[in-house]
């Protein structure tokens, strides 16, 4: 894994065709599709050592990617790994340093940043793993299926949450309107809901909200939050709802999302880069589940039926008569 982090050096020369301005996750969703032109050696999907090297190469390049794709977006040289940094910190690195200024990698960042790899890794069939499946279902080259799997978790209902809940505490913008957007969310008439709060599955709590919260503490303890309205704002926030009997009535706590984009607010990424962080780390689940998928035998391509429910009969109409 540590030494796949290279990617074709060709590869560089895709990012330039694309607008400076583009989004981050538009990039990987190209860059991605395009390694299944350069990786013809570990395409045969019916050879077990082929997938095992693409899953390497996958998993290995991913944060290569995500960190030129960030580069390029702020103008900035792209940064080459160094795999004598463990995971997260190599992201860290590729992402932040220069070549004009020495950079050393914080441990507690590094660690947070581990964690959000962790805890994003892998969370059943969900949108995008499940669009991973069904692409290579069909027997579809792997690098194809993940960039599928990459455009399908770009929407703001499954990637988007913890950038949708910064954008929400940049909304507020201070701690004293916070009553006011709490009382938002508990009216009925109001559709606004506190981003970043509730989960669907998890109705005691969210269990990676718990870690990421111990992370949230650290990095805001490390780089302090004084200068910084946004994180002055989840902080306060936090700290009323949680006090708040129509939040602990209807079980609703800080979900995982609401901890990780504090986190990397405050390690200095851009919104823009929380969906691509996500896609970094949930590469692992989709190649998971994507090799397990081949690996058994007799597997069949995947086709989800549908149920017609319009009109029986219908009577035709010439077109001049319409
Ligand atoms: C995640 C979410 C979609 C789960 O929704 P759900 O399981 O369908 O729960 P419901 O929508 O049925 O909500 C149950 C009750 O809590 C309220 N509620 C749920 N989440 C709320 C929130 N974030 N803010 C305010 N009220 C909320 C609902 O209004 C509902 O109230 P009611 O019983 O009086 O009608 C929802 O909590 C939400 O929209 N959260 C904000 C978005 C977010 O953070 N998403 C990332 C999830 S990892």
């Amino acid at each position: 894994m540590t030494r796949h982090t290279m990617l074709h050096e060709q590869m560089a020369k895709f990012y330039s065709g694309f607008r400076r301005d583009a989004h981050p996750m538009a990039i990987m969703v190209g860059v991605v599709g395009a390694m299944s032109a350069f990786y013809h050696d570990s395409t045969d999907i019916a050879d077990p050592w082929q997938r095992e090297v693409a899953s390497i190469r996958m998993i290995a390049k991913m944060p290569t990617i995500a960190a030129m794709a960030y580069k390029y977006t702020i103008g900035q040289p792209f940064v080459y790994p160094r795999n004598d940094l463990d995971y997260a910190s190599n992201f860290l690195h590729m992402c932040f340093s220069v070549p004009a200024e020495t950079y050393e990698v914080n441990p507690i960042l590094s660690r947070a940043m581990d964690r959000i790899f962790t805890l994003h890794a892998d969370h059943e069939q969900n949108a995008s793993t499940s669009t991973v499946r069904l692409a290579g279902s069909s027997g579809a080259n792997p690098f194809a299926c993940i960039a599928a799997g990459i455009a399908c978790l770009w929407g703001p209902a499954h990637g988007g949450a913890n950038q949708a809940c910064l954008e929400m505490l940049k909304e507020i913008g201070s701690v004293d309107r916070i009553p006011e957007f709490i009382a938002r969310a508990k009216d009925k008439n109001d559709p606004f809901r506190l981003m970043g709060f509730g989960h669907r599955v998890y109705k005691n709590f969210d269990p990676r909200a718990k870690v990421m919260k111990q992370s949230a503490d650290e990095v805001l303890d490390l780089l302090g939050i004084e200068d910084n309205p946004v994180l002055q704002v989840a902080k306060e926030l936090e700290r009323q709802a949680l006090e708040d009997p129509y939040f602990a009535d209807k079980k609703l706590f800080p979900n995982v999302d609401f901890y990780s984009g504090i986190i990397l607010e405050a390690m200095g990424f851009p919104t823009s880069m929380f969906t691509p962080i996500f896609a970094l780390s949930r590469t692992v689940g989709w190649i998971s589940q994507w090799k397990e998928m081949l690996a058994e035998p007799g597997h069949k391509i995947g086709r989800p039926r549908q149920l017609y429910t319009g009109e029986t009969l219908r009577d035709y109409v010439d077109v001049e008569n319409r």
